[in-house]
């Protein structure tokens, strides 16, 4: 089973203030990171970066190409270049550098033993309200939710036509459901963050010092 991951990593970092795939995080870059995971539980490696930055080498990436105006746009650019010998393909945020062979691993075998795609999610500490007009609507029970983390797993041949429509959604597997697709779920890494905000990176750099660096 051939398995290939398109790292996005072409945002903008609106949130952030500057593109946060490029901070450095443990000696490394960001972006780094998430691609040496990539490639270590991956055949090939497409990483999407910022449009006029896919001429600088990124290690571990296997072809670099540019973004586009959104994410799903962004995934689209890099689902262009994945070889169609790919039988799976994984999504992965490069804003997430944390995430452990063992989640690729997790995500990866469940699509291999028949799933049509597989996602990381933990259960949402927060109290969650609805909020129209600055007033709360409605309290949601957050017993029923969780937040969705990347990498996401799926069979090339699903992803291909989720995305077929030119689609756009937070993540890959929003428009997989939207296809009528089972998506399957496994246990996320709480560690597994996302960097957001610049007090992401002290606490993935601390995160980074407790496992040692890896
Ligand atoms: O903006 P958000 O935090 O949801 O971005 C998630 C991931 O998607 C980031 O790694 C970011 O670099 C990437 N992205 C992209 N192209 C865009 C927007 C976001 O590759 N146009």
């Amino acid at each position: 089973v051939e398995g290939w991951a398109i790292v996005v990593a072409a945002g903008s970092g609106e949130r952030f203030g500057r593109p946060k795939q490029f901070e450095a995080l443990g000696g490394r870059r960001v972006l780094d990171m998430a691609v040496s995971a990539a490639s270590a539980s991956c055949a090939g490696v497409v990483v999407v970066v910022p449009p006029g930055c896919d001429s600088a080498p990124v290690a571990g990436a296997d072809v670099i190409v540019a973004g586009g105006e959104t994410r799903s746009a962004s995934v689209r650019a890099g689902l262009a270049a994945v070889p169609a010998s790919a039988d799976i393909i994984v999504v992965h945020d490069a804003a997430r550098p944390l995430a452990r062979a063992e989640l690729w691993a997790e995500v990866m075998g469940a699509v291999e033993r028949g799933a049509e795609a597989a996602i990381p999610a933990v259960p949402v500490t927060d109290t969650l309200k609805r909020i129209v007009d600055g007033r709360v609507a409605e309290t949601i029970d957050r017993g029923q939710l969780v937040a969705v983390q990347t990498p996401q797993a799926f069979r090339a041949e699903l992803l291909r036509r989720a995305h077929a429509g030119g689609g756009d959604a937070t993540d890959d597997a929003a428009l997989v459901e939207a296809l009528g697709a089972v998506v399957t779920v496994v246990t996320g890494d709480p560690d597994n963050l996302k960097i957001t905000s610049p007090v992401d990176l002290v606490v993935a750099e601390a995160l980074l010092a407790e496992r040692g660096g890896r």
